[in-house]
């Protein structure tokens, strides 16, 4: 049977445009980082008031890394100023925040104020709201291959009982559910190393929307169109 989409439980978002949202209006690429923040309240307040339980932001890829340190710098601040800001609301909106990505890289300051947020926001049952930083698709899934190998080789795992599921659960992911949409903003359509293995059967949604740009209304936009689809796992119908 084809599983008609209704509102989806775990929508993932690559928010994307903020450098040329502000160029365009004469300012510094930061300064649209700083606007999409905006983006990301609007998107927990619209997932609430949906009835989507999981939302996965992707923040920052180790491809960011390679751009301006002065670019870096500010998108670290940026996460430190949103965090205490915005905690006190998120355990309000009994909105729960887990971090994805490869933390060991990033600074001290940084790794505390996400492990501080993540305690204060266990206790959140309405919505999951996950974010990725310092994340990387292949880098996820070839660490989750380095871990099986080693127990193999240790004679902890034989190969045979390697399968989807195992495999899953060595990734940041583990027990979490795959996306079921996928929402890019800023015009591009590529993945951009993002959940590459969880994203095998989610919906995609592009818009030319920047990300500072993206509202309530265009999220829940993006959730009537899925709404629309028909999915169908390799079955017919
Ligand atoms: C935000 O958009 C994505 C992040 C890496 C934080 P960009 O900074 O990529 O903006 P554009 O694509 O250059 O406009
Ligand atoms: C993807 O956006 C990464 C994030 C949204 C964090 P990018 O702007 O880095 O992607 P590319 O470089 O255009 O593929
Ligand atoms: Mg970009």
């Amino acid at each position: 049977m084809s599983q008609t989409a209704a509102i989806p439980n775990h929508v993932a978002l690559i928010m994307d445009g903020n450098g040329r949202w502000a160029a365009s209006r004469g300012h510094e690429r930061t300064w649209g980082h700083a606007a999409g923040a905006e983006s990301v309240r609007a998107c927990i307040k619209g997932a609430l008031v949906a009835g989507v339980r999981w939302l996965t932001f992707y923040a920052f890829s180790t491809e960011n890394w390679k751009r301006p340190a002065e670019e870096v710098e500010g998108l670290m601040e940026l996460l430190c100023d949103s965090i205490v800001k915005e905690t006190p609301e998120l355990v309000e909106q009994g909105v729960r925040v887990v971090v994805i990505g490869a933390r060991g890289a990033l600074s001290e300051k940084v790794r505390r104020l996400l492990e501080e947020m993540e305690e204060q926001t266990k206790g959140g049952e309405k919505l999951t709201a996950v974010l990725a930083i310092n994340y990387s698709g292949r880098a996820e899934i070839t660490r989750a291959a380095s871990a099986l190998a080693a127990e193999a080789m240790g004679g902890e795992l034989s190969p045979v009982m390697i399968t989807a599921e195992t495999f899953a659960a060595q990734l940041y992911t583990a027990g979490m559910p795959d996306p079921d949409l996928v929402i890019r903003t800023g015009g591009e359509k590529r993945l951009s190393n993002f959940l590459l293995w969880q994203a095998a059967y989610a919906e995609l949604y592009f818009t030319d929307v920047m990300w500072p740009d993206f509202n309530e209304d265009q999220f829940r936009e993006a959730l009537d169109d899925y709404g629309r689809r028909e999915r169908r796992f390799g079955k017919i119908r």
